[in-house]
């Protein structure tokens, strides 16, 4: 079978069939398994989550306990992932530093069982367990540190703040991190996962696979745009410059960074999580100095663009929340990633229930029957 209409981005054609996580763009609803977002993020965390969409249910207590467990024993790196990582240039992007990271694991555990439930959930504990080590460890090794061991005694989110700043978040930080975790944690057929889905249905190994999505995620049409979102703050830098900094921004036909989705054409369910909880932080820790111009930056893209559907998405105050929880704005896609890597996994695992490998077609718009012509007479 040829279908023969051809959309740029493949708007609108599906890919996949899922049952991991469902969008309404129209209405701004965002589910995972079913359950709605808001309702995840006011009564859920996050590898309760990353256990919902990778093994389809809630976790039962004993199932949750092992789970974190399995977890919080492979949270360490191998010495020789920590001796490759001190060969990386210190200026070089975090996100390429965990690409190159999550690849490596396949070199320590390669064996492509993927008929065997214990290799699959060795692999999904692996990749949710080192990734986030692996982030932290960059961060203290490019300012010359060594990496801080994990802590047993800490949550996955508490540990990761620990790891990264080199001392234990209060509660309240860690619970708004593991929000945050949540929330990026799955969004349908998204560019990476996508790309996850690609390599996976390969049948290479899963380490590949999540490579393969951290590449993808680091653009700035995607997870890169988060990064992108301070930088333009604070050229923008104060409220009354918000409005003729965007009349020149869309004189000159430039994307707003932080606005706009392929599938949401209402504000972004996420994004009105993420700012009440950019909003809960300011009023703890003392406000941001960039939050005013964000809010009058949506209220006049919202005037100039809303017309188009174009609303805060996801990546919008997501860089906010987290300078305010002291993570550095070139590890805000990295970030990203430690949390998606449970949507890949939970489509790498859905995808192996019935693989067949991706090939689609192309429209051909090239020559033919073209004649060779000889180096001299070209
Ligand atoms: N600022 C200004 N105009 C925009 C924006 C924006 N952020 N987003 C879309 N538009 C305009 C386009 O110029 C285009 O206008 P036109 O029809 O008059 O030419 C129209 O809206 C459609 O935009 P496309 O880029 O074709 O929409 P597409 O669905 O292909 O792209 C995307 C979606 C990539 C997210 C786009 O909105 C964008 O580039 N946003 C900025 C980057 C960003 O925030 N990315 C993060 C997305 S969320 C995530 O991946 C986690």
């Amino acid at each position: 079978m040829t279908v023969c209409e051809y959309r740029a981005g493949l708007e609108g054609i599906p890919a996949t069939q899922s049952s991991i996580s469902f969008v309404d763009g129209q209405r701004g609803v965002l589910e995972y398994r079913g359950i709605a977002i808001e309702e995840l993020a006011a009564k859920g965390h996050f590898l309760e989550t990353a256990y919902l969409l990778i093994w389809g249910e809630l976790p039962t207590e004993e199932e949750l306990e092992l789970f974190e467990h399995e977890i919080r024993y492979h949270r360490r790196l191998k010495y020789r992932i920590r001796d490759m990582m001190k060969c990386f240039p210190e200026s070089g992007h975090p996100m390429d530093a965990l690409q190159a990271c999550a690849a490596a694991l396949g070199l320590f555990y390669s064996r492509r069982a993927l008929d065997d439930p214990t290799y699959i959930r060795a692999a999904v504990v692996r990749l949710l367990a080192k990734i986030p080590t692996m982030v932290a460890a960059f961060q203290l090794m490019r300012k010359g540190n060594d990496p801080v061991q994990p802590r047993d005694d800490l949550g996955y989110a508490a540990n990761f703040l620990y790891m990264l700043n080199e001392r234990e978040p209060d509660p309240f930080q860690a619970h708004i991190f593991d929000v945050c975790l949540m929330l990026h944690a799955e969004h349908t057929i998204n560019a990476s996962t996508f790309s996850a889905l690609v390599t996976a249905s390969t049948l290479t190994d899963p380490y590949a696979v999540v490579a393969s999505a951290v590449g993808t995620l680091a653009g700035p049409l995607h997870g890169g745009a988060n990064e992108e979102v301070i930088l333009m703050l604070e050229e923008i830098g104060t409220v009354e410059n918000v409005r003729p900094w965007l009349e020149k921004q869309l004189a000159q036909k430039g994307k707003i960074m932080g606005f706009g989705h392929r599938v949401y054409k209402v504000k972004d369910p996420r994004a009105t999580i993420l700012q009440y909880l950019a909003e809960q932080l300011f009023e703890k820790y003392g406000r941001d100095e960039y939050y005013d111009v964000a809010v009058e930056l949506e209220k006049a893209v919202e005037e100039n663009l809303g017309h188009k559907g174009i609303y805060p998405n996801v990546d919008f105050y997501s860089g906010l929340v987290y300078r305010k929880l002291g993570i550095p704005s070139d590890l805000f896609t990295p970030v990203f990633a430690i949390s998606r890597t449970a949507g890949w996994l939970a489509h790498w695992k859905e995808q192996l229930n019935e693989n067949r490998i991706f090939r689609p077609t192309q429209i051909y718009t090239g020559l033919h029957e073209a004649t060779y012509v000889p180096i001299e007479k070209r």
